[in-house]
């Protein structure tokens, strides 16, 4: 942020109206994503939703994560009703360990935190690496500069998977995790996790399943008939896995989980204890300290109001959005769905030209000047949607300034450029 102008600090306070006025005004600076759903950032559905995942967390602003079991037991007891649901959604062991975290960025970190900890007290010295699908989120990369471990992308294989093979090939001594997305985030498929799975357990390595982006859609999705293959703790050779909550289980944000099947590598390589400093021993699940308690009330009053049931009313949204979206755009000539026409597996796509007078950065610009606000994508170039359920709302008026934009672009031989970012 560069400073426009010298503010100083406010020297007396603001009548509340004032501000609140202020904060409304304030707003009308962002996209209107009630009239044109934003791809990812927000997840929404409904003012009833809305109005309890606030009311929990509300309930919940002043006390603190960080007292879960030692002054507030009532978040403990939430925290172990999470554990036993999520348990059962995702077919943990028994010796299941669960750590609540601010988002799918900390999960991540911990699942590596505590694979290079077990690593490294596994004997690995060594500048240590790890081995990825080229479609991996950035968290991973995050995660690695910050804890000085390598990182490989490797390109992904047919239908935009994991190409098991080719990570194989890519593992060497130092490896010490593998990973793969159940969806990935860039075009919303599933990585082959169980032959990733007899990787890991042929080769001895921590597999992580990112399901950040899939954990509250993909079991739902299953039960209303998608193609979903078997991606969670039941498939033999995973380690850990994280879900988000502050996703598509529509927990205020800084809520998501690290799950990994052995209680004891969380107790070994994951908690953070210190006692050499004048205060008792300090002791931390992650890598915060104080933390929101509002999105733990949230989640856990979330998930206990749409159970089953309700899950399935959301992730059918979002799954029949993503249908009439892919649908829709391979209707219109010049564009085409990057994955061609394979069936819908998940929440996610993008969009790219087949037609040399169609530049599809221009189609982008174009939606965005008439109030959408276009992510993009680089390779391919292409028109990315993170579709929530929210965005049923909006396909038909998408589609139709697509194919109107498009129509455009083609007659006036319109060019645009990409400035490089997806969010
Ligand atoms: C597959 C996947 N992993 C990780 C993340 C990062 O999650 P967060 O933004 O909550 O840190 C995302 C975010 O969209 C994601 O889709």
């Amino acid at each position: 942020m560069v400073a426009t102008n010298r503010n100083i600090f406010p020297q007396q306070g603001t009548d509340w109206e004032e501000i609140r006025r202020e904060l409304h005004d304030l707003k009308q600076l962002d996209v209107d994503w009630m009239t044109h759903p934003l791809p990812g950032y927000l997840y929404y559905f409904g003012e009833e939703i809305l109005e309890n995942q606030l009311e929990a967390h509300n309930l919940y602003s002043l006390e603190n994560g960080l007292g879960a079991g030692v002054a507030f037991f009532s978040l403990e007891k939430m925290l172990n009703d999470i554990y036993d649901w999520v348990r059962d959604l995702y077919h943990g062991p028994d010796t299941m360990g669960m750590t609540f975290t601010s988002g799918g960025t900390e999960s991540l970190f911990e699942a590596i935190r505590t694979a290079r900890n077990r690593a490294r007290a596994r004997g690995m010295t060594d500048r240590l690496n790890l081995v990825i699908p080229y479609t991996a989120h950035p968290a991973i990369d995050k995660a690695a500069q910050i804890m000085e471990i390598d990182i490989v992308r490797v390109p992904v294989g047919a239908e935009c998977r994991a190409d098991v093979e080719a990570m194989a090939a890519a593992i060497n001594d130092q490896t010490f995790l593998i990973l793969g997305s159940a969806v990935c985030y860039p075009f919303g498929v599933y990585d082959p996790i169980e032959k990733l799975g007899e990787l890991a357990l042929e080769r001895d390595l921590w597999l992580h399943v990112d399901g950040c982006w899939g954990g509250f859609i993909n079991p739902f999705a299953k039960q209303l008939g998608y193609p979903v293959p078997k991606w969670d703790l039941e498939v033999p050779g995973v380690m850990s896995m994280s879900t988000d909550l502050h996703k598509f289980a529509y927990s205020t944000k800084g809520a998501s989980l690290m799950l990994q099947c052995h209680q004891e590598n969380k107790d070994r390589f994951e908690t953070f204890s210190i006692s050499d400093w004048p205060c008792g021993t300090y002791e931390t699940p992650a890598f915060q300290g104080s933390s929101g308690a509002g999105s733990i009330a949230s989640a856990w009053a979330m998930i206990k109001f749409l159970g089953n049931e309700g899950y399935l009313k959301t992730a059918k949204a979002a799954m029949d959005a993503t249908v009439q979206l892919t649908d829709g755009v391979n209707a219109i000539e010049g564009l085409r769905d990057v994955r061609d026409g394979a069936p819908v597996e998940g929440n996610s796509m993008a969009v790219m030209s087949i037609d040399p007078e169609v530049d599809i950065m221009a189609v982008a610009d174009l939606l965005d000047e008439g109030g959408w606000h276009c992510s993009r994508m680089r390779k391919p170039l292409a028109i990315k949607h993170s579709v929530t359920p929210h965005h049923l709302s909006g396909v038909e008026k998408f589609l139709k300034d697509t194919a109107t934009a498009v129509e455009r672009v083609r007659r006036e031989g319109l060019k645009g450029e990409y400035d490089g970012r997806t969010y």
